[in-house]
């Protein structure tokens, strides 16, 4: 069994990163500058984001970070992001979700400029990742493809079973593992909540993403010997012997599921750290088409 280390890969990326940074000084190029809005005090969107400024300081980016209250109107934030749609001098940003109740997510996922849409959450670009035209992939996706890659996991002609069909995750996931490209060329099967005897087809996959969102569910009796296994869920869950008070589950139950495995992604360091160092490889890639 072999850990896909997202931790190690991500780091190793952001070294990449910063040396892209330090050329593009070099040549006198402007430096990367990524912005967040963050909408309230939900407190895992909080830590995100400030998991995100902070990967900015470590590739040599510029980071802005916009939090308002929680009673923000839409009219408001609608506001802010056109402010950062006309500011040249931010690359790209992202809008942290999930936003309030009282605001539409669709309405400001649109509003958000295609060229600066560094989660790659805006139908223009979702429409350009499923022609397969170069545009900004959804980070998490992003991160697991680079994952897969850089450990040379056979994906070509494999069964994978994505379960969730998210628009941040499943949907994307399922899309690109079945393109032809680095990471693809895969057969998919997109599982959901109304599947219908999911074991059977858990058993069958060679790649299992786990991206429901319920800790644990995916056990070592679902999954056949040798199956590649990529976690993306992260639930925080009451334990007292932490001194946190809680400990960090994924969707798959580790424990039964990785004596199987061939390769399995740990939560946490995993999937999660890739997540933040993809955001920052579109945001280097939305300074360099600028200039
Ligand atoms: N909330 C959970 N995942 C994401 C993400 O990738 N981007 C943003 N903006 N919000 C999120």
């Amino acid at each position: 069994m072999i850990l896909l280390d997202g931790k190690k890969t991500s780091a190793d990326l952001k070294v990449e990163i910063a040396e892209s940074v330090k050329e593009l000084k070099a040549k006198g190029k402007k430096t990367p500058h990524l912005a967040a809005i963050l909408v309230g005090t939900d407190g895992a969107s909080m830590t995100y984001v400030n998991a995100k400024v902070k990967a900015c300081e470590l590739v040599g980016f510029n980071s802005t970070l916009i939090d308002l209250p929680e009673e923000t109107s839409e009219e408001t934030l609608l506001q802010e992001i056109e402010k950062l749609n006309n500011n040249n001098d931010i690359d790209g940003f992202i809008v942290q979700l999930p936003l309030p109740k009282h605001i539409d997510e669709q309405k400001v996922l649109m509003a958000v400029h295609p060229d600066k849409d560094v989660d790659g959450f805006h139908p223009t670009n979702v429409g350009r990742m499923t022609l397969d035209l170069p545009t900004f992939l959804p980070a998490t996706p992003f991160g697991i493809l680079e994952l897969l890659e850089r450990y040379k996991v056979e994906t070509s002609g494999q069964h994978v079973v994505v379960i969730g069909r998210s628009h941040i995750v499943g949907r994307p996931m399922s899309i690109l593992m079945s393109q032809k490209r680095p990471a693809g060329d895969a057969t998919v099967t997109v599982a959901h909540s109304r599947t219908k005897n999911l074991k059977e087809l858990t058993l069958q996959a060679d790649i299992v993403v786990a991206a429901l969102g319920i800790p644990e569910f995916l056990t070592g009796d679902m999954v056949k010997d040798g199956v590649t296994i990529i976690d993306v869920g992260i639930t925080r869950i009451d334990d007292s012997s932490k001194k946190s008070g809680y400990r960090l589950a994924g969707d798959v139950h580790f424990e039964s599921v990785a004596p199987k495995s061939s390769f399995i992604t740990p939560v946490p360091g995993g999937v999660g750290p890739m997540t933040i160092a993809m955001l920052m490889k579109n945001t280097l890639l939305a300074c360099e088409r600028k200039s």
